[in-house]
């Protein structure tokens, strides 16, 4: 079947690294959307996180379907991270300050490229992404079922060493996602020098916004704000 042969080709898995990122990054996006409510006091986070346990059917599919995408993209990068390093087992030499100098000498107009420190360190940055995750779900997800979720929230990324690691953590995801939003948009034919704006917009800007705000959760709490 054509589907199955576009997908098992160079240029398909490709295709579904880009739009199973794409669809990380809408869960990313909606996640901290909500976790966000907690700005305005874990009243307001509890009442969001109830709202959401209400619909366990929708949340059970939506779960499962997240899991899928995470396998397809794990799954997918590391078989393209060997199959690069099958057809070039001898890394170019070329330094981080040669490889950084050949990207700032582009004109802004060409719409340029990631820094390749992001792009160098891609498998890396996935790696602890996923060890972050599974730390995050035995915290929250298969936390404490008798304490309201606002309370976990609070106590857990309170704890100055916890809250530094998710620091941590969001810096690596934002690390992560300026080469991969970078990327997936030259996958979806998005990188015509007319993007210029948008390309630097969604590379740069939305990781650092995600950044803020998710960060400055644990930052506002080990600092002794009370939500
Ligand atoms: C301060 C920042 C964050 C807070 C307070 C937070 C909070 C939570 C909470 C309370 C849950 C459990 C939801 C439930 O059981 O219904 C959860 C689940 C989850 N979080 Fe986060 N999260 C944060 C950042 C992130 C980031 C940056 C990622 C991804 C890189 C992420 C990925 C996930 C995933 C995959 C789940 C499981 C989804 C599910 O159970 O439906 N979280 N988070």
């Amino acid at each position: 079947m054509w589907f199955v042969r576009f997908l098992t080709s160079s240029i398909g898995k490709k295709w579904l690294m880009a739009v199973s990122g794409l669809l990380l990054l809408l869960f990313l996006g909606s996640h901290i959307a909500g976790i966000a409510t907690l700005y305005l006091g874990s009243a307001a986070f509890q009442g969001y996180a109830e709202q959401l346990h209400s619909h366990m059917l929708f949340i059970s599919i939506f779960r499962i379907g997240l899991l899928l995408l995470f396998m397809i993209h794990i799954c997918t990068g590391l078989f393209l991270f060997y199959q690069n390093r099958k057809a070039r087992p001898i890394p170019y030499r070329i330094s981080a300050k040669v490889a950084n100098q050949a990207v700032r000498a582009l004109p802004i107009t060409s719409g340029r490229a990631s820094l390749p420190f992001a792009a160098a360190t891609m498998p890396y940055t996935g790696l602890l992404i996923l060890i972050f995750i599974i730390i995050h779900l035995f915290g929250f997800s298969f936390g404490p079922q008798d304490v309201p979720i606002a309370n976990t929230v609070v106590t857990l990324l309170g704890n100055p060493g916890y809250g530094l690691l998710y620091i941590c953590s969001f810096t690596v995801v934002a690390i992560h996602l300026h080469h991969g939003i970078w990327s997936l948009l030259q996958t979806l034919g998005l990188s015509h020098p007319r993007y210029t704006l948008f390309i630097a917009l969604m590379t740069t800007v939305l990781p650092l916004f995600f950044l803020m705000v998710a960060g400055g959760i644990p930052l506002l709490l080990i600092c002794g704000v009370k939500f």
